[in-house]
């Protein structure tokens, strides 16, 4: 079956990238927001026959951006799956790099809901067959999905980068206790015997603030801290200040959805890091590493 992408406006350059390593014709979409602030999103075709019993692979990943917020990339993604649907589309492949809302996957205080759930839920309703996202937050929210749903994992790409950088006698550290298991598999892409550490990380549910304690022998090591979300950076700087207070050499703030939000880019690079190294499943000037290659494999 014919395969055609369809390239949201929050994935331009890895839709591109991804369009590049399948050898197969994309379609954009336009959009624009009406006087009374909803949301409008058309696939930018003057012919169904482009979609028409194609197998039609939609990315559009959900990031913050001054283009955009991450409830309007939601809405966008919608509405393209509802167009494609109604032009007649065969197969229908979504890929969502950065899931919007993935950290609510828990409530952590009485009267919270667990909204990432519902976002699954309400992209399963509209009938979708294949489902993609990338290092998501808890991966058990892909099991509210009927269709095959696959979380890829970026650790090998950011570790390859992050070797071409020059860095030795590496130590991973992980920002929280809760991520050492990822943070350990990261560091089994530089080697057999690379050291792997945690902080101990408290966030207050009331008011999201952040305290950080750690004693680690970093003495003279370059460190990496390997996260899945940047957002403004808080957490980053502050394991980044521990870590040169440790004796930490270089230290790279490395995360799959560096989404660098308010004052992120001075905390980190104030805070001492060398780097800042995302991937483009947010389209910005961290972004370093494309995960253009890995999610094509899976297409
Ligand atoms: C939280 O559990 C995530 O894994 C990240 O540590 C968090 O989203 C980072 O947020 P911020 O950059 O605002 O500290």
């Amino acid at each position: 079956m014919e395969k055609i992408l369809v390239i949201g406006p929050a994935s331009q350059m890895l839709g591109v990238r991804i369009r590049r390593e399948l050898r197969i014709k994309s379609v954009n979409t336009e959009t624009k927001t009406f006087p009374d602030g909803e949301n409008y999103l058309r696939i930018n075709i003057d012919d169904e026959t482009v979609i028409k019993n194609k197998e039609v692979i939609i990315i559009q990943s959900m990031g913050p951006s001054a283009r955009g917020n991450q409830n309007a990339r939601f809405l966008e993604l919608l509405m393209m799956i509802e167009s494609v649907k109604i032009m007649g589309a065969a197969k229908t492949i979504i890929i969502v790099p950065y899931l919007a809302y993935a950290r609510q996957d828990k409530s952590f205080r009485i009267g919270e809901c667990t909204f990432a759930k519902n976002i699954l839920k309400i992209i399963n309703s509209l009938g979708i067959d294949e489902f993609f996202t990338v290092d998501i937050h808890n991966p058990k929210v892909l099991e509210e999905l009927s269709c095959k749903a696959i979380n890829i994992d970026s650790m090998s790409i950011l570790a390859e980068y992050i070797k071409s950088r020059g860095a030795k006698d590496i130590v991973v550290v992980s920002p929280d206790k809760g991520a050492i298991e990822r943070s350990k598999a990261f560091a089994r892409h530089f080697g057999e015997n690379v050291p792997v550490d945690y902080f101990d990380k408290k966030r207050d549910v009331k008011t999201g603030e952040i305290t950080m304690k750690g004693q680690l022998s970093l003495k003279n090591r370059d460190v990496i801290i390997a996260d899945d979300i940047i957002a403004t950076g808080g957490t980053m700087a502050q394991a980044i200040k521990i870590a040169k207070e440790n004796g930490a050499n270089k230290v790279f703030a490395v995360a799959t959805h560096a989404l660098m939000l308010q004052q992120a880019t001075y905390r980190i690079l104030d805070a001492g890091a060398d780097e800042i190294v995302g991937t483009d499943s947010i389209d910005n000037e961290m972004a370093k590493v494309s995960l253009a290659k890995a999610i094509a494999n899976y297409l």
